[in-house]
């Protein structure tokens, strides 16, 4: 085919594109801990081409979802392999997602004009959680079950709107087979859509601000002032994907994905335990009663999403900046209250 023909039926200016999407990348992302934004984006991928190939096989109906789990599982041709990446790819978005946030908040780079670009990336952050929450009930084995109860529950104990948000959840007013539907909806499409979304607003800004520089941290000697996208920067997403999937990999085979006995609404487990990184909410939960417990996470919530203009509120009023101080005693809540717990 001529290119020609191609020119006069999609009359895009290629020089423009590439010159739009070839921007010139601050020196500093050649260090890792600035490029970590690229890295959920990689596992996006693979979680929504791992999932959708799940879905060839996945049955959303109570009476046969474990089951179709289980024939993936033990009976179709690397399927094993399939759950496995999903599942481990879910864990390793979930660390990404939170380096970046770690590294964006320490380096200050929330702050006037981004605020915004914060917020979006607030709200990837809890779409994330919340995908990872609604894909551990599909199963349907035992944990699945009581894990959406357990969901139901949290979502009725919300001040004000909790009978709603209990029925939302349910479908009714108990586990079943709206519920499956719920989840089912909630994780394949509702959720990914939009993250989607949330991405292209969070990256399109990213874009229109550029990145920050100099905001806490100096420039070394060594590093350019800017290098290209494409090819440097490209090849270090590149280098750090091929790195991932290896990884991967490795945890699939070492670890492959498990599958407990069936769910069965007659049988309580002895213990109930969410995926690891719900464990911080689940220890705070413990400590405190069901309706303050879910107000703090609220609160905590709303802290997360309005942070910059928190941050602008207490500068304004003390004249110093807490904000370091303030991380630091987050993260160490965050992962005090995980490692204990993980040990219980
Ligand atoms: C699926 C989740 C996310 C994706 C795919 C993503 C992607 C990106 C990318 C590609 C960048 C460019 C710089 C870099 O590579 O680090 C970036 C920057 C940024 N992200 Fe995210 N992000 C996500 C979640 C978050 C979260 C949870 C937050 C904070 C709550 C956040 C806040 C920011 C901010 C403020 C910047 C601008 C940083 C600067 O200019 O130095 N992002 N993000």
């Amino acid at each position: 085919m001529k290119l020609a023909w191609l020119k006069e039926r999609v009359p895009v200016d290629l020089d423009k594109l590439s010159e739009l999407s070839n921007e010139p990348v601050p020196g500093h992302l050649k260090r890792w801990w600035f490029a970590l934004g690229g890295t959920p984006a990689y596992l996006l991928m693979v979680q929504l081409a791992t999932g959708l190939l799940l879905m060839f096989y996945y049955v959303p109906e109570p009476g046969r979802a474990y089951g179709s789990v289980a024939h993936l599982t033990h009976d179709v041709a690397f399927g094993w392999w399939l759950r496995s990446i999903h599942k481990w790819s879910a864990s390793g978005m979930i660390v990404a997602v939170l380096l970046h946030t770690m590294r964006v908040f320490f380096t200050g780079s929330y702050r006037k004009p981004r605020e915004l670009t914060w917020m979006f990336g607030a709200v990837l952050l809890f779409l994330t959680l919340a995908e990872g929450l609604s894909g551990y009930s599909l199963v349907y084995e035992q944990l699945s079950f009581w894990g959406a109860t357990v969901t139901s529950n949290l979502a009725g104990a919300m001040p004000g709107i909790g009978g709603f948000a209990r029925r939302l959840v349910l479908g009714g007013d108990e586990v079943g087979p709206a519920t499956l539907t719920r989840f089912f909806v909630a994780h394949v499409a509702i959720f990914p859509a939009l993250i989607l979304v949330a991405v292209a607003a969070h990256i399109a800004l990213v874009r229109i601000h550029g990145m920050s520089s100099e905001t806490r941290f100096k420039a070394q000697a060594t590093e350019p002032k800017t290098f290209p996208f494409v090819p440097d920067h490209l090849l270090t997403e590149l280098m750090i994907a091929i790195t991932l999937m290896v990884l991967l990999d490795v945890l699939a085979v070492r670890f492959p994905a498990s599958l407990g006995d069936p769910a069965n609404a007659a049988i309580t487990p002895e213990h109930i335990r969410p995926e690891w990184y719900f464990y911080f909410a689940f220890r705070w939960l413990k400590l405190t009663t069901l309706r303050i417990g879910v107000l703090g996470v609220f609160v905590a919530a709303l802290v997360m999403l309005f942070w910059p203009f928190v941050d602008g509120g207490l500068r304004r009023l003390s004249k110093r900046d807490l904000s370091i101080g303030f991380g630091v005693a987050a993260v160490l809540v965050v992962v005090i209250f995980t490692i204990w717990e993980a040990l219980a």
